[in-house]
């Protein structure tokens, strides 16, 4: 009886230290628009992978900072297609953050609960294969979220970020009119930055993205990941990833 009692508590005890160990690497659901570490500025690329995710990735490395890219399963490009695959891989191999922007894109709050889940289960199982990480943060299309979302954000463990900085490179603006709305963001003297672009256009890549970091990083503004401007790990957990892609397919 004595020994019996001694066993079903240590189980119980290991089973209560695996549940704590995954709990804090599971997200629950926060809405971020700004970022939790003072001093912090964390770049974001949404909509990838593209053809201009290397170049950010590189550029970022060369100011020997960070970012994060909310990619996607399947809207400009899929994200099986070899040349797109290993982009992803080559600008997680850099530690930049990958996280989910969903599948396909679509405005989650028109959605159901099974089609918000099955939005974002393809692209977590996506980032799982390529770069073996588990995401722990997702940013919906459209910065459109409600209840649902979140709670189907909760659910599978992962924080929603939205921004408090929008580049509007994808309202037009060109790269000038982009760095204006930089300089007048800087100038308020913000405690953090949390940005909003795409890496879908060239003068983001090429031109909007150098004159940001060496802005933010005059300004003494450290340039990190999104997980790391929380405080907070980028991923739920890292595992081996899928060393043959050849049979994952985007139809
Ligand atoms: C991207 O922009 C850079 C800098 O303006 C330019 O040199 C390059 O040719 C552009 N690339 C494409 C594919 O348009
Ligand atoms: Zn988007």
């Amino acid at each position: 009886m004595k020994s019996f009692v001694i066993l079903s508590s240590l189980a119980l005890f290991a089973s209560a230290q695996a549940a704590t160990l995954g709990n804090m690497l599971k997200r629950s659901g926060v809405l971020i628009y700004d970022c939790a570490i003072p001093g912090t500025a964390a770049l974001t690329f949404d909509d990838g992978p593209n053809d201009y995710q290397k170049i950010i990735g590189d550029t970022l490395a060369q100011y020997n900072a960070k970012g994060t890219f909310f990619v996607n399963g399947n809207t400009y490009h899929c994200i099986y297609d070899p040349k797109y695959a290993e982009s992803v891989r080559y600008v997680f191999d850099q530690g930049h953050q990958i996280a989910s922007h969903t599948w396909s894109h679509p405005d989650l709050t028109k959605l159901s609960d099974a089609e918000i889940h099955d939005e974002m289960c393809k692209i977590e199982d996506a980032i799982l294969a390529i770069t073996g990480a588990k995401v722990a943060y997702m940013r919906p299309p459209f910065a459109a979220y409600n209840d649902n979302v979140i709670s189907v954000a909760k659910c599978r463990g992962q924080d929603v970020v939205i921004a408090n900085f929008d580049a509007q490179d994808w309202n037009g603006l060109t790269p000038d009119q982009t760095n204006v709305l930089y300089d007048n963001f800087v100038a308020t003297n913000p405690s953090t930055v949390l940005a909003l672009q795409h890496e879908t256009y060239n003068g983001t890549a090429t031109e909007v993205l150098p004159y940001a970091i060496e802005l933010l990083q005059s300004h003494g503004y450290k340039l990190v990941t999104v997980a790391e401007c929380m405080g907070n790990e980028p991923y739920q957990w890292v595992q081996a990833p899928v060393s043959d892609l050849s049979s994952y397919k985007c139809t």
